[in-house]
């Protein structure tokens, strides 16, 4: 069977302020200059989220997409969508919402949930992108391990090897 990759496009408007407590005022002017504005700014990001599986011999499917729309809505779009990160994403209590670090939040909610929504699903994650604008694209693989530390891909093995 042939591996594929398949992409599924989501969408999703935040606001953020870029502001570091670990930094002082000037130095996160400069750093971060007009995202930096106390009264935040918002974003129409565009979700990317990768999957790599083997169709089903008699379906010709890898999975229900529903199910990943389920997931991707339940862990990313109902909590973010028309949300400011900055206040209401535990992530973000003490983590700047960089487009960086919200890829990784991203992945790594949709990683966490992968089991719970798509149970023996013959695909995995493979990557995540966020385009914040038009020219700035964000990428993470799954396997990263900010995403999925390698104790845990560990402790997995061996739960399925038993
Ligand atoms: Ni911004």
């Amino acid at each position: 069977m042939p591996a594929i990759k398949l992409t599924r496009r989501y969408r999703f408007s935040s606001s953020h302020r870029l502001h570091s407590p670990a930094l002082s005022e000037d130095e996160n002017r400069r750093v971060y200059g007009k995202c930096n504005n106390p009264y935040g700014h918002g974003h129409d990001y565009l979700l990317e989220v990768t999957v790599e599986g083997e169709p089903d011999p008699v379906t010709g499917r890898m999975f229900p997409l529903a199910l990943l729309d389920a997931l991707v809505g339940r862990v990313v779009l109902e909590p973010m969508d028309r949300r400011d990160l900055n206040a209401e994403i535990d992530e973000f209590a003490s983590l700047v919402p960089t487009t960086e670090n919200l890829a990784a939040a991203v992945a790594r909610r949709i990683a966490d949930a992968w089991p719970h929504f798509l149970p023996g699903a013959a695909a995995r994650l493979d990557k995540i992108r966020i385009h914040e604008t038009k020219n700035n694209i964000f990428q993470i693989r799954a396997t990263d391990p900010a995403v999925r530390p390698p104790a845990v891909e560990a402790e997995q093995r061996q739960r399925v090897t038993k």
